[in-house]
């Protein structure tokens, strides 16, 4: 059977860059669409796009507004059917140096980038299981998800353990022959970095703060225009969850990060008896 064709997928962050690319990609593969996001105009766009393709219903929520995540859940699951395939998506790129972090930066970063991805778990989770089992969960982590980079502490932080939760939470649903995958994406042209400057925490900035901050803007949005294409990392999500494969990659930028970390994890081990 199709594991994603008449299926019903929920995506989060689905309104914009890499959410918006795997629904393209799972609208073209036959699946029903629910996309949740917090910009609504974005929403709109996306629904207008897409519902020349397949059924699409869209939601403005906060993955981090678990009593909102519910009712979005029973609304979604009355109009296009029970949720099959969950996309746990949504996220922020942003940080603090680590001389002016506050817990308001660590509550935005590990509230959205983890605590959304927990969320949307809890909310779906036990419904596919009363169902009997079947389905598939793709959480968006990141290649910072893998070693540790220049990406940010807050970041870095959110991302490991939204690795470690995917590793997890694929062992313990085999029984269930729900499938588990985490996209650890390099850099993709996406808005993120601009996105999530306008959802960051405030109160705390200074003027100094703020030019840096426009600063980096500028660096990391040309680092991130050279990425990949949003769409390609849609059907590389697409093609993931057809044969269930729990990593997903979008490029190689990691891959002596995770060699050297692995070996320097293997050096500090007692030697073998
Ligand atoms: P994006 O900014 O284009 O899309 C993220 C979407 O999430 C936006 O539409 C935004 O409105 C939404 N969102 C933010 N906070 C939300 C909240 N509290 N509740 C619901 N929706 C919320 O960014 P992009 O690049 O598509 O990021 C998607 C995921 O991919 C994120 O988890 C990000 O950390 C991850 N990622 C992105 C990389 C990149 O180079 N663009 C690289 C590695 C990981």
């Amino acid at each position: 059977m199709d594991r994603v064709d008449g299926k019903t997928a929920f995506i989060t962050g689905g309104a914009r860059g890499i959410g918006l690319g795997i629904a393209r990609a799972f609208a073209r593969a036959g699946a029903k669409l629910a996309l949740a996001d917090i910009d609504q105009a974005s929403l709109a766009t996306a629904k207008s796009e897409l519902s020349d393709l397949t059924p699409v219903e869209t939601f403005l929520l906060d993955v981090r507004d678990r009593s909102a995540y519910a009712r979005v859940a029973d609304e979604t699951e009355s109009r296009l059917g029970s949720v099959s395939i969950l996309c746990n998506n949504a996220g922020v790129a942003g940080d603090q140096h680590v001389t002016r972090l506050t817990y308001e930066y660590w509550d935005w970063v590990i509230g959205i980038n983890l605590t959304g991805v927990i969320n949307g778990v809890q909310t779906f989770l036990p419904r596919m299981l009363k169902r009997g089992g079947g389905g598939h969960i793709v959480n968006t982590a990141s290649g910072a998800g893998l070693a540790a980079t220049s990406s940010g502490l807050l970041y870095t932080t959110s991302k490991f353990a939204v690795v470690g939760l995917s590793e997890s939470l694929r062992l313990a649903l085999e029984p269930f022959k729900i499938g588990v995958s985490v996209l650890c994406p390099g850099p993709v042209n996406t808005k993120i970095i601009s996105n999530s400057n306008d959802t960051r925490p405030s109160s705390s900035v200074t003027v100094e703060e703020t030019k840096m901050w426009e600063a980096a803007i500028t660096q990391a949005n040309a680092f991130l225009a050279a990425g990949a294409d949003p769409n390609e990392v849609g059907e590389m999500v697409l093609a993931a969850v057809k044969t269930d494969r729990l990593y997903i990659h979008t490029d190689r930028i990691m891959a002596g990060l995770i060699e050297a970390r692995a070996k320097a994890l293997l050096d500090a081990m007692p030697p073998a008896k």
